[in-house]
């Protein structure tokens, strides 16, 4: 298991893994991975997990983990290590709540939520949460 950037031969596997999570994402993502906005969690030849960051701002749009390797630890290995590449000390993100609930997940990662549900063109739900570093 390994965690690197994403190379554009990568796009593909990253579109079926953000899929339907993809949402709130416009910017193309061939562009994101050449300016080195994407990670990638690889097992064998395979990429089973995925967070996208903002091009501008250091943001979170998304982090995918492929469904059959939840809850082992492996998103929360993905997002603790691009905190660390992006240097976060501070970040706001959407997290999602319908179609799947990844609030509880941004909680854990020390997320808190505001007081607010933004619904998207789509009908998705999302819930934006802030985090702040401690020292
Ligand atoms: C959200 C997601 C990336 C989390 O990745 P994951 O590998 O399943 O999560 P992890 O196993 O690393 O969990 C990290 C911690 O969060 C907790 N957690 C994760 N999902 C949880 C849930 N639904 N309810 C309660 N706790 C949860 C874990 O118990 C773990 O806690 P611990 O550190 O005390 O052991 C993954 O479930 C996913 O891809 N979901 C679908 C896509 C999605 O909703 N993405 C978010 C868009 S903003």
């Amino acid at each position: 298991m390994k965690i690197r950037f994403a190379k554009p031969e990568d796009v593909k596997a990253i579109q079926g893994l953000v899929d339907v999570f993809y949402f709130a994402y416009t910017t193309p993502l061939l562009k994101t991975i050449k300016r080195k906005r994407v990670l990638v969690t690889q097992k064998g030849n395979k990429i089973i997990g995925v967070v996208i960051y903002g091009l501008k701002e250091k943001k979170v749009n998304v982090i995918v983990i492929n469904e059959d390797y939840r809850g082992k630890g492996l998103g929360k290995k993905l997002l603790k290590k691009s905190f660390e590449i992006f240097k976060v000390k501070k970040m706001k993100i959407m997290a999602t709540e319908d179609p799947t609930n990844s609030v509880p997940f941004w909680k854990k990662m020390g997320f808190y939520p505001l007081p607010k549900v933004i619904k998207t063109k789509r009908g998705n739900k999302l819930r934006p949460m802030i985090y702040i570093k401690e020292d």
